[in-house]
């Protein structure tokens, strides 16, 4: 497959053009609008190109195709529907500022949040309706993005148990293939969760890598291993 030009840049991606249209390229930078740490795109391709095979095994759709070098993956070419999900399991971050939990607070049961996608409004939380009004998606398709995050999270969640890291919260985003079909697409990085030691409570994510951006390659490293040295891959 050809790579063509350049059709989006992101802060932690480049996304190009490939000779099949229904077929684009993802490429990881090193930074994500902070200083680069060598790597670290490669880290999170490999990363997230790992889960996603687990969860597309577990029957959710993503839009991975295949991994094509260190820091690249050809994916399939989607709409992206313009909210960030969120689905947390302990009160971190946004939500123990909005409704006041101490951080740490682990949920009664997972709470699921919707961001509106736009960089002039500063990506407002929204409800349902709000989507809808916008028609950012259809009552249809946000209860298969309802269904698919619950599903995410009940199968992120025991595996990097299992690894001894505590899935906090995670940021998910879909996509609408030319068919209709909703798949999970954007990437699940330890930039886009947060992950915290299940034994010590030490932040090995994002907000890890605010403070200390040299750790940031090093954690997903560790975290890449630990997914790797089981029967993973
Ligand atoms: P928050 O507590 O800041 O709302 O973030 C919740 C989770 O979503 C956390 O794991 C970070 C992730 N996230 C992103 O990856 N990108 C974003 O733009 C936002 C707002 C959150």
């Amino acid at each position: 497959m050809e790579k063509k030009h350049l059709l989006y840049e992101g802060r932690a991606k480049r996304v190009y053009a490939t000779d099949d249209p229904e077929l684009l390229i993802a490429a990881y930078k090193d930074s994500r609008g902070t200083a680069a740490v060598p790597g670290r795109g490669a880290v999170n391709n490999r990363v997230s190109v790992c889960l996603m095979q687990m969860l597309e095994r577990e029957g959710i759709p993503t839009h991975l195709v295949e991994q094509r070098s260190d820091r690249e993956t050809v994916i399939r070419r989607v709409h992206i529907i313009p909210l960030k999900v969120i689905i947390r399991n302990v009160a971190a971050g946004s939500l123990c500022t909005r409704i006041g939990l101490p951080e740490g607070t682990r949920l009664r049961s997972a709470i699921l949040e919707y961001y509106y996608r736009s960089a002039a409004l500063g990506d407002p939380m929204i409800n349902r309706y709000h989507a809808f009004e916008l028609q950012l998606c259809t009552p249809e398709e946000l209860s298969v993005i309802d269904r698919y995050a619950f599903r995410i999270n009940d199968i992120l969640k025991p595996f990097l148990r299992g690894l001894g890291v505590d899935l906090i919260d995670c940021k998910l985003e879909f996509g609408r293939l030319p068919d209709g079909t909703i798949v999970l697409a954007d990437e699940i990085t330890p930039d886009t969760c947060r992950l915290w030691d299940a034994e010590t409570g030490e932040k090995l994510d994002r907000d890890r890598f605010r403070r200390d951006p040299g750790r940031a390659k090093d954690v997903s490293e560790a975290i890449l291993r630990r997914m790797t040295r089981g029967n993973f891959v």
